[in-house]
């Protein structure tokens, strides 16, 4: 079958890309969609089940850090768009080991480049009809003081944690293959992102299933960090939106205005879990654990989306009390999903499933 387009989505096997990878094959059956990831503990084919079998929808297990992958990948399937979602993201993990990150989310990331450089350049339309869209953070501008502040497309990078300054790093070298060699290219930075198949290291899955085992929430600090959350259904229709209406070489910001003081959401995500659960009002508060704070831990994350919602018409379909109710339905509807992870048996699932491939 000849598809209208073939597009690379990476790290399509993790929480948002798994989202953009549905998204695209349900909407767009007449493109095939290529889902490159290489399955880190964070990658999980569970999280696309439902899609799996699609005739559009390909998976292919590899590493955006081998360019001579990546090169063949770009020519097998004849690319001509790449959504690049693939990366280390957690920020706990980047303090720990910052190589793992530098050598993702940046050499990673310039592999890619560079594959899908030579591939276009030599193609006979050149850079016509291509695209290179990078997902990035708004983690990158650094944080904000308490108050009104916020940030937009114009703000100075200002990354504090190694995850940060490697994604700020990759987004740099992205415009500058814009800049050099002229490739089409777009940038997004989006706000944290919840919802359901997000790895249960992140703040509300973790304190989901926590809540439902009766074990310790470990708040750092005093709680008082702001994040500005946005449900990750509302952020792959931004992707999908921005893919196909964006301005090449521009940058948009993606957010939900919707900041809430760590301590506060996680009052709310109890309330929530102990009446889904049939618990007394108020049972599982003695969890909270206020413990040692996360080192450089950014005070505040707040984003102005307004650009996309002028120039786009982009806006959160979600109001954050029913994207919270929605999601930890989720989570406790799907039980096995968490219980397969935190078991790692879901890893041996996969070595299993792709050794032969
Ligand atoms: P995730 O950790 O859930 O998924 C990352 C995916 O990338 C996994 O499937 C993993 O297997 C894959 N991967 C990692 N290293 C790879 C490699 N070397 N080669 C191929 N695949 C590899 O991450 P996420 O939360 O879904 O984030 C996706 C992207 O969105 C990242 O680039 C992240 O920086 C960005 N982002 C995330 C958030 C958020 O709140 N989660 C917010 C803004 C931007
Ligand atoms: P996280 O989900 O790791 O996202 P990010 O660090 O990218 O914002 O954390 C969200 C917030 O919750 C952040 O301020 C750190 C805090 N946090 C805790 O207090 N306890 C935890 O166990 C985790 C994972 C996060």
């Amino acid at each position: 079958m000849d598809f209208k387009r073939n597009i690379l989505i990476t790290g399509g096997a993790g929480f948002i890309g798994s989202h953009v990878v549905r998204l695209f094959v349900t909407k767009h059956p007449d493109y095939r969609i290529v889902n490159l990831d290489k399955l880190t503990y964070a990658g999980n084919l569970e999280n696309l089940r439902d899609i799996e079998n699609m005739p559009n929808y390909v998976f292919v297990k590899a590493d955006i850090t081998d360019i001579e992958t990546m090169r063949k990948v770009m020519a097998d399937y004849n690319i001509d768009g790449v959504i690049h979602l693939a990366a280390e993201s957690h920020v706990d993990r980047s303090i720990l080991n910052p190589f793992e990150f530098a050598n993702t989310n940046v050499m990673g990331t310039l592999s890619l480049l560079q594959a899908a450089r030579e591939y276009w350049e030599k193609s006979a339309q050149g850079y016509e009809g291509k695209l290179f869209y990078h997902i990035s953070t708004d983690e990158v501008y650094g944080a904000l003081k308490p108050g009104k502040e916020l940030f937009t497309e114009t703000t100075p990078y200002s990354p504090h944690s190694p995850y940060s300054a490697s994604k700020a790093s990759s987004d740099h070298f992205v415009r500058a293959y814009h800049d050099t060699y002229g490739m089409p290219t777009i940038v997004t930075n989006c706000s944290n992102n919840y919802g359901p198949y997000q790895f249960p290291e992140k703040l509300i899955p973790l304190f989901i299933n926590n809540i439902r085992h009766h074990k310790p929430l470990p708040v750092y600090g005093k709680g008082e960090n702001v994040r500005d959350w946005l449900f990750v259904e509302d952020h792959a229709r931004a992707i999908e939106l921005i893919f196909h209406k964006g301005k090449v070489a521009d940058t948009y910001n993606i957010g939900g205005f919707n900041e809430w003081r760590n301590i506060d959401l996680i009052k709310v995500l109890i309330a929530t879990v102990d009446r889904l659960l049939g618990n007394p009002d108020g049972h599982s508060l003695e969890l909270i654990t206020f413990v040692t704070d996360r080192q450089g831990h950014d005070l505040r994350y707040a984003i102005d989306s307004t650009k996309l919602k002028n120039e786009l018409g982009w806006e959160p379909s979600l109001q954050f009390e029913e994207g919270i109710e929605k999601t930890v339905k989720w989570y406790l509807d799907n039980q096995t999903w968490l219980d397969n992870i935190t078991s790692g048996d879901y890893q041996k699932y996969y070595e299993d499933m792709y050794s032969n491939r």
